[in-house]
């Protein structure tokens, strides 16, 4: 007994490294433990990919991100071609009729449609009609929507021209630029400038005036007068005119300056 008491009182130098080590031990251990249970809880917080439901929301989560990708990948602004914009959007409505959309090739369909002309089903195209949405609900340019729509007209039987790559794509949508109809655009919306040279505008037909700015080509000048430049206001003040007169309009001046559409 008394020896027993001995050992137990008397630690040998073995045993005081076990009991230091063990010592130590614990609170490692417990460090340990506090580590495991804080990955532990962010393990269970981390997003379920496994069941159905989560896997939808994930799809519906990056969705948007996937159309744009596959609609935008326009990082250095590359147009998609008429079928690639069709494939991409239209389809979905104008392959088998969903909504009541003319199907494509199906002659019955659109000649009813076709006698609007090509200007009037880009518009509806573009600005959306009954049913059918704004651009097809996709991120398109005018243009891009311009050659869909001939794409479509044109396997239904029309034979419409659509906009050749980089055109600019507001006249393009806006139909070709016709100076004839332009002369009562301008006599009404651009006559109180252009005709006498008001805040330096451009005269009607002065080439000295018209000279460097019709070099910079019919494209940029619509731009300039659609969006404004200088003393020239933004469609020439009159925000409800819309860019099929407009297209006109500028043409009108274009021409009269000596320019070549
Ligand atoms: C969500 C379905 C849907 C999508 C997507 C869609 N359309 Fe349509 N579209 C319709 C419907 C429905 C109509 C018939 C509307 C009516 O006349 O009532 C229509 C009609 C049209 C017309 C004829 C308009 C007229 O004046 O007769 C054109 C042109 C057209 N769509 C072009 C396009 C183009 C180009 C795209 C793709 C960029 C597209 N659509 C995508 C549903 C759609
Ligand atoms: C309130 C006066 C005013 C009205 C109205 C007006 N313009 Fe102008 N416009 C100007 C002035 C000023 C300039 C010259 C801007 C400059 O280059 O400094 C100009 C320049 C332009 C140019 C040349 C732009 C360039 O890049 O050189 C075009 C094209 C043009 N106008 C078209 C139109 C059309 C089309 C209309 C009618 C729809 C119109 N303007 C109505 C004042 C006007």
């Amino acid at each position: 007994m008394a020896d027993s008491h001995a050992k137990m009182t008397q630690a040998t130098p073995q045993e005081v490294i076990i009991s230091v080590v063990a010592g130590l031990f614990a609170p490692l251990l417990a460090i340990f433990l506090i580590v495991m249970l804080v990955l532990g809880i962010q393990d269970n917080h981390k997003p379920d990919t496994t069941s159905d439901a989560a896997q939808k929301a994930t799809l519906a989560r990056i969705k948007p991100v996937a159309q744009l990708a596959a609609l935008d990948a326009s990082a250095p602004k590359v147009e998609k071609s008429a079928q690639e914009v069709y494939d991409a959007v239209c389809a979905a409505c104008h392959a088998a009729g969903a909504l009541g959309a003319p199907k494509f090739e199906n002659k019955g369909d659109w000649s009813g449609r076709l006698g609007q002309g090509y200007d009037t089903l880009v518009k509806h195209a573009i600005e959306g009609i009954r049913q059918m949405p704004p651009r097809g609900g996709g991120d398109l340019s005018d243009t891009e929507v311009a050659r869909a729509v001939a794409y479509m007209a044109n396997s239904a039987g029309a034979s419409f021209k659509a906009p050749e790559a980089g055109a600019p794509a507001a006249p393009a949508a806006a139909g070709k630029p016709d100076p004839a109809k332009g002369k009562l655009v301008y006599e009404a919306n651009c006559v109180a400038c252009h005709a006498s040279g008001v805040a330096g505008a451009p005269k009607l037909g002065d080439k000295a005036a018209w000279d460097a700015r019709v070099a910079q080509g019919y494209a940029t000048l619509y731009s300039h007068a659609l969006n404004g430049i200088r003393g020239m206001p933004a469609k020439g003040g009159n925000a409800s005119l819309s860019e099929a007169d407009l297209t006109n309009a500028v043409a009108y001046l274009f021409v009269e300056a000596g320019g070549k559409l």
